[in-house]
């Protein structure tokens, strides 16, 4: 297939040519009439002309994420281990469902790898992979609501939540939105879904967690999980796993991490303290499509108990039965996938790749940018910083001369100011990414719109922050 060395010359030209050109750009009018409208051709095409279409009008419009000075939402570059697999995987596409193929076995070394990096106990069968932390999210908790029931004499799965005194999750106003769509997924309706006050770190108030759910049981509710985060989104805290480890144990509650982006900060020798407690949770969500760049998409669920996710998922029809699968069954009783496609060869060469020691050094140089942005911001009078870095996030805001921000200025501070402030760095993310060098993304945090800036990439510099702050005050003249 001389088309495949056409594709190894494309994948490497456009790798090897992302420093230099736009971090990212509008997809024109013209090219999205192309890529949205196209008609179904009647007959098929021939293979050189689709990759000339994929040349023309696909690679010049990308996300923007393997850029060194993307920093937007959680999105790293693709580990180049990763992509070269990549190809491999399709031309063997086995479904990783089970069975006695290279797939799952290698699945099982994957799993095992990335719970001994976070730091996490693994029995075999106690993980799988799946398309991202959102789905691992689910078969979490899914186990938990399940091992909440049994224990209340029940089967979640055989009776359904009707008539039951409803589940309640607590989880901080941090916490990623892939549990709030779990819970509503799970039927435990988001009025369930307690908010627990965070502190001025944005790490999780856990004598109002205890409060909390000491209030629920009196009302007759039924608290069956806290969900922590090692990483939020929006400024990478950490919450007090530890102590959030002992309220779930003295009420005999889940406890579900959600370290999507951030468990493998626990490498960062800084960090490693904030992460205490992390080997104590019942299920831990990480994403090896986060920050160690394995191509999208791969989740992986990590379950202290090997047989929780099984209970809560396990379902074999004839069809489906293998008599010789083993103990460990096959991993599309572990989670609502059946076919499953093979994440874990991109896992395992990009874990390879990079070994401990590669992992431990992007974290590190990474959560390094993210402390050296917060210096600077400190330094410099047009922006605050909003929260402390623990891991590779910085979040801050633009205050432009004219605000200052010496305490009597705070105080002088109008509503109006205010909403100006928010209203500037509101727009100034789609200000930046428009100029096309650098590309950042924003939030609200404590009752202001903030800029947040992720570090995930190995080759971003020190000058490229420096790069991002000027971007971002150019920008900001304009609006
Ligand atoms: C902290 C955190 N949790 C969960 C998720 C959801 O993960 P996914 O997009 O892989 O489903 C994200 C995504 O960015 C995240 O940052």
């Amino acid at each position: 297939m001389d088309e495949l060395r056409t594709v190894a010359d494309l994948v490497a030209d456009h790798l090897d040519g992302i420093a230099g050109r736009p971090v990212w750009r509008p997809v024109p009018d013209e090219e999205r009439a192309w890529l949205t409208g196209q008609e179904l051709p009647e007959t098929g095409r021939p293979l050189d002309e689709l990759l000339a279409d994929t040349r023309e009008h696909i690679l010049p419009y990308p996300m923007g994420n393997g850029h060194p000075r993307f920093f937007g939402w959680v999105n790293p570059p693709p580990n180049r281990a990763g992509v070269l697999v990549e190809p491999l995987a399709a031309a063997f596409n086995p479904s990783c469902a089970g069975g006695d193929h290279a797939g799952p076995h290698l699945e099982r070394t994957v799993v095992r790898w990335l719970a001994e990096l976070a730091g996490f106990p693994h029995t075999p069968g106690g993980g799988l992979l799946t398309s991202g932390a959102s789905m691992a999210t689910v078969i979490c908790l899914a186990a938990a609501r399940q091992r909440a029931a049994v224990a209340d004499g029940w089967d979640v799965r055989r009776d359904g939540l009707s008539g039951r005194a409803p589940m309640v999750l607590y989880v901080t106003g941090e916490g990623h939105s892939c549990l709030h769509k779990a819970a509503e997924l799970l039927g435990l309706g988001a009025r369930h879904v307690r908010t627990v006050p965070a502190d001025e770190a944005y790490r999780m108030d856990v004598a109002a967690l205890r409060r909390m759910i000491a209030e629920d049981l009196d009302a007759g509710l039924r608290p069956f999980c806290v969900a922590g985060s090692a990483g939020t989104v929006n400024s990478g805290a950490v919450d007090p796993l530890d102590q959030i480890a002992d309220v779930a144990a003295s009420y005999g509650i889940w406890f579900h991490v959600d370290g999507a982006y951030g468990a493998l900060g626990v490498l960062a020798g800084e960090a490693a303290p904030h992460y205490r407690g992390l080997d104590r949770a019942d299920s831990l969500a990480l994403d090896p499509h986060k920050w160690l760049g394995v191509p999208v998409g791969c989740g992986c669920a990590l379950l202290r108990d090997p047989g929780a996710a099984r209970a809560a998922f396990s379902l074999v029809p004839s069809y489906l039965v293998d008599d010789n699968a083993g103990d460990l069954g096959w991993f599309a009783e572990y989670g609502p996938e059946q076919t499953r496609p093979f994440r874990a060869l991109k896992t395992w060469a990009t874990l390879s790749h990079l070994g401990r020691r590669g992992v431990k050094d992007l974290v590190e140089h990474t959560s390094g940018l993210a402390r050296t942005l917060a210096a600077m911001v400190e330094e410099a009078p047009d922006f605050e910083l909003l929260a402390p870095v623990t891991t590779s996030i910085t979040a801050f805001r633009h205050i432009p001369h004219t605000e200052g921000r010496t305490e009597e200025r705070t105080e002088e501070r109008t509503e109006e100011r205010t909403e100006g402030l928010d209203a500037l760095n509101r727009a100034i993310p789609y200000a930046v990414q428009a100029r096309g060098n650098a590309f950042i993304t924003g939030t609200r945090l404590g009752g202001r719109d903030a800029l947040r800036a992720c570090f995930l990439h190995p080759d971003t510099t020190e000058a490229d922050l420096a790069v991002l702050l000027e971007e971002i005050r150019l920008a900001a003249k304009d609006l």
